[in-house]
């Protein structure tokens, strides 16, 4: 049975390497899994209980409705100050008080972008952390940190063909993982 998976993106960057990632991803799936993106989370607003009180964002149910059909979920990040982005962080939370909360049992990887030589590994345990909570099935291995990343880019693509392998292969243990759950 063929899979598809969402992926979430946590840069608002016209020019992002983390966008760029998660562009290219539909190209690298293996036959029988679709890749498509979630909305921007830029089209949240900041989170605030009170808005919550009065309705849930139109674009956080949509967002929480694509990731409870999917049958995984790519989160593509930077590393900002050693953690997670606040655009994403403020995803998650709204995302968090959804109820199903769609994070809830659903196979996530995790893949980070950075020009540094440790390619977002900081951020990855934090995000980790939160989705520990959230009870998502966050794939431990292979760890997607792509580093050095000035080397393996142009400007609009990702050239680096070992890098592009990696990804398949994440994809690949990806979905042995959801269809252990299906
Ligand atoms: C960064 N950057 C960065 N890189 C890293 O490897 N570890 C870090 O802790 C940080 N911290 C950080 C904070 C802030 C506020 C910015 C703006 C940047 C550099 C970052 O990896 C680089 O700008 C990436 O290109 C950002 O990802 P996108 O937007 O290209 O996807």
């Amino acid at each position: 049975t063929p899979l598809h998976f969402v992926t979430l993106l946590g840069s608002l960057r016209a020019h992002s390497l983390n966008g760029i990632v998660a562009r290219t991803l539909p190209s690298l799936a293996p036959p029988g899994i679709t890749i498509t993106s979630l909305g921007s989370v830029g089209d949240l607003p900041h989170y605030n209980q009170d808005l919550e009180d009065q309705a849930m964002p139109p674009a956080v149910l949509a967002m929480a409705e694509a990731i409870r059909a999917a049958d995984g979920v790519i989160i593509v990040t930077p590393e900002y100050n050693y953690s997670v982005p606040g655009v994403l962080k403020n995803a998650i939370d709204w995302l968090s008080r959804v109820t199903p909360q769609p994070f809830a049992k659903k196979p996530l990887a995790i893949q980070t972008v950075s020009p540094g030589a440790i390619g977002g590994a900081r951020a990855q345990y934090h995000l980790r952390q939160s989705l520990i909570f959230l009870d998502a099935f966050v794939l431990n291995k292979p760890e997607a940190m792509i580093g050095q990343a000035i080397t393996k880019f142009t400007e609009t693509t990702l050239t680096d063909e070992n890098t592009k392998a990696f990804l398949t292969r994440q994809i690949t243990a990806l979905a042995e993982l959801a269809y252990s759950f299906k």
